[in-house]
C-alpha cells in the first residue's frame, strides 16, 4: 500500500470516528453530520416557497418551508426499525393554503392561542387584535405568522435553518414593528430545537409557538387515543365556552386533566367537554426543562418535550373532521387523529393580571426555546 493510500485510510478513520463522537454528543447542535437540501415547493404572490430538508446521521429527517415557517415532515424510526412520518401534514403548498388548514406545523404569532374579544390594554391604550374565532382573536388573527412568507437562510454547519419576519406596526391590530427570528435545528440526538427571538420598537404583546400535530404511529393508528401522555404540571387553566381562560389555576389532581403520571389519552378524553384544549401550568423553574412525554405503544416511538416556556397547550385534535384536502398520502385526519403540544405563555395573558406577562418592550429581547426529541423504547 502506498503512503498516500495509507494516509487517506487513516483520514477516513479519523473522520468517521469524529462523526460518531458528534452523533453521541447530546448537547451538540452544530451537528456537522446533518445534510441539508432544498427544493422548490411552489410560489406565493411572486415569492418562491422552498422546502428545506435536514437529515441527520441516524436518518431522521425534517422538512421546513418558508410559508408560515411550517414543518412539513418529521420522519423517524419505529421500534421495528421501519421509518414513518409522525407529523400531520400535506403533500403540497395547496394543502397549507386551504382556508380550513388548522395551522399544521406552522409558526404561530404574534399571539399564540386566544385573546378575549381580541381586546387588551397596554399602558392605558386599548388595542384590537383581528377577530377570527367565535368573536375572539386566535393565533395572531386573520393573517398570523402561519400565513406569511418568511425569509429563510440555511446556517453554516447545515443543521439549522433560520427564518426571519418583520411584522409591521399595527399588523393584525398589534403595536410596534416586531422583528422575529426563528431557528430550527435538527440535532444529533434526534431533536428538533426551535429557538425564537424577537424585538420591538413599541411595547407590544407576544406569544410565539409552533403548531405541529403529532401522531407517533405514523399513519398506523387513526387516532391518538392509545398514546400515553405525561405532563409535568400540577395545575391547568380552566376555560369558558369559547375557550378563554377563566383566570383560575386549578389543581389537576383527581380530575381528567391529571397527566402527572403517564396516562392513556383515551382514558378520560370523553370526560372533558369538547376534548383536551387547555393550558397546563408547568411545574418548572427558569430555563430549558423537560415538561412532557408522549409514547405510542404500537410503534414504540416516544417524544419528549423540553421548553423554556411556562405553559403547554395540549390539544387533542378535537376540530379535525376528516375534510382537509391535499393531505399526505390522502390520509383523512379525523377527530383526535393527531395532537399538539404547544409550548407557550398562557392564553389571554394580556387580560389576566395573574398570568406571567407577555409584554415586550423596546430594548428587550423575547426568547423562547423548545425541543421536540424523538426516541423509541
Ligand atoms: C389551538 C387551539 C385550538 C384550535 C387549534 C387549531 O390548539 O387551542 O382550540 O383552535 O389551535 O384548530
Amino acid at each position: 500500500m502506498s503512503k498516500k493510500v495509507l494516509q487517506g485510510f487513516f483520514l477516513t478513520l479519523v473522520i468517521s470516528f469524529l462523526n460518531q463522537a458528534c452523533s453521541n454528543n447530546n448537547t451538540n447542535n452544530m451537528d456537522v453530520t446533518v445534510k441539508l437540501t432544498s427544493q422548490a415547493y411552489g410560489e406565493l404572490e411572486g415569492q418562491p416557497i422552498t422546502e428545506y430538508t435536514l437529515t441527520n446521521l441516524h436518518g431522521m429527517q425534517i422538512g421546513i418551508i418558508n410559508y408560515g415557517g411550517a414543518l412539513t415532515k418529521i420522519i423517524t424510526q419505529a421500534k421495528d426499525s421501519s421509518w414513518g412520518d409522525v407529523l400531520t401534514g400535506y403533500d403540497s403548498l395547496s394543502g397549507f393554503m386551504q382556508t380550513a388548514n388548522p395551522y399544521f406545523g406552522a409558526l404561530i404569532g404574534r399571539y399564540a392561542n386566544r385573546i378575549a374579544k381580541g381586546t387588551y390594554k397596554i399602558d392605558g391604550v386599548q388595542y384590537h387584535a383581528a377577530l377570527n374565532n367565535n368573536g375572539q382573536s386566535l393565533h395572531g388573527g386573520l393573517k398570523g405568522f402561519d400565513k406569511v412568507v418568511w425569509t429563510a437562510t440555511p446556517l453554516a454547519g447545515d443543521s439549522s435553518v433560520q427564518l426571519n419576519y418583520e411584522s409591521k406596526d399595527g399588523e393584525e391590530g398589534y403595536p410596534g414593528n416586531l422583528k422575529v427570528q426563528v431557528v430550527y435545528t435538527l440535532t444529533a440526538d434526534n431533536g428538533i430545537k426551535i429557538d425564537y427571538t424577537a424585538t420591538t420598537d413599541k411595547t407590544t404583546v407576544i406569544n410565539l409557538t409552533n403548531h405541529a400535530y403529532f401522531n407517533l404511529s405514523a399513519g398506523k393508528s387513526l387516532t391518538i387515543k392509545d398514546h400515553i401522555l405525561q405532563i409535568n404540571a400540577n395545575q391547568y387553566s380552566p376555560v369558558d365556552t369559547v375557550l378563554i381562560p377563566t383566570g383560575e389555576s386549578l389543581e389537576v389532581k383527581g380530575t381528567p386533566m391529571d397527566f402527572t403520571q403517564a396516562k392513556r389519552i383515551g382514558d378520560d378524553l370523553d370526560k372533558v367537554a369538547g376534548g383536551y384544549d387547555h393550558n397546563w401550568i408547568l411545574n418548572k423553574a427558569e430555563g430549558l426543562q423537560e415538561v412532557a412525554n408522549l409514547y405510542d405503544p404500537l410503534s414504540g416511538r416516544s417524544l419528549t418535550v423540553l421548553t423554556t416556556e411556562p405553559g403547554l397547550q395540549f390539544y387533542s385534535g378535537n376540530f379535525l373532521d376528516g375534510t382537509l384536502t391535499h393531505t399526505k398520502n390522502g390520509i383523512q385526519y379525523i377527530k383526535h387523529g393527531a395532537l399538539t403540544l404547544e409550548t407557550q405563555h398562557f392564553p389571554d395573558a394580556p387580560n389576566q393580571a395573574k398570568f406571567p406577562s407577555t409584554l415586550l418592550k423596546p430594548g428587550e429581547t423575547y426568547t423562547h426555546t423548545t425541543v421536540y426529541k424523538f426516541a423509541t423504547k
